[in-house]
């Protein structure tokens, strides 16, 4: 925890991820949001430190009542505890889909049906399960498990799923096995935030 404390997130503009300071040689980092990085700490392999950015930390609350209402599900993370600006949740192994397609590692159908089923969870638990991009869900043993729930209580949908299911059925076919370019999975990002 004294690690974890010790560490500064600072959060940056036009959805660029978070810049972190003061990380410990018992830390790894694990990964990197546009509101919060999270850690690996070697004393304690079964866990993750989500330690939100300076200025965000009204979404810890946000995102362990999330937790708090999803229960326990196989589709997603499990959380702990939650501090003033971090979380405990569960380490997760796996690659994002966002580095399976940079490495050309295969997504199967089963991850589409999957997040098909989480949604249906969530939205069964009361939740709107929103913000689900490549980044937040993890291939882990040919299944899918999502990372990041923190959106989970705020209204509308982005539709991000939608647009991602879409281009899974009409493209992944072509790139299949293949390494996709970092530059047309930036493109794309790009397209969707204007389009937004
Ligand atoms: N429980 C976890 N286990 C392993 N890696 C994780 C876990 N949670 C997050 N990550 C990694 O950290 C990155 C950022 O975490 P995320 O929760 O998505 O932050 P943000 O809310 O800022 O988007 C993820 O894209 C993923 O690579
Ligand atoms: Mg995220």
């Amino acid at each position: 925890m004294d690690s974890i404390n010790k560490v500064t997130v600072t959060s940056n503009p036009n959805n660029e991820p978070v810049s972190i300071d003061g990380v410990t040689s018992d830390l790894k980092c694990i990964g990197l949001g546009t509101d919060a990085a999270v850690f690996y700490c070697y004393n304690a392999p079964n866990f993750a430190f989500k330690k939100y950015a300076k200025g965000k930390t009204i979404k810890v609350t946000k995102e362990a009542e999330v937790y708090k209402n999803l229960g326990v599900s196989p589709y997603f993370s499990t959380c702990y505890a939650s501090y003033e600006d971090f979380l405990v949740v569960s380490f997760e192994e796996g690659l994002t889909l966002f580095d399976c397609l940079l490495q050309g590692i295969h997504i199967p159908q089963q991850v589409i049906f999957d997040v098909e089923n989480a949604r249906e969870y969530a939205r069964n638990k009361g939740l709107n399960p929103r913000d689900l991009h490549l980044k937040n869900i993890l291939l882990q043993n040919g299944r899918a498990k999502i990372i990041d729930v923190s959106e989970y209580l705020e209204a509308e949908n982005d539709f991000r799923w939608e647009y991602l299911r879409k281009g899974y059925d009409l493209y992944y076919p072509l790139f299949n096995g293949r390494k996709v370019p970092i530059w047309l999975v930036e493109l794309i990002r790009k397209i969707y935030l204007q389009k937004r």
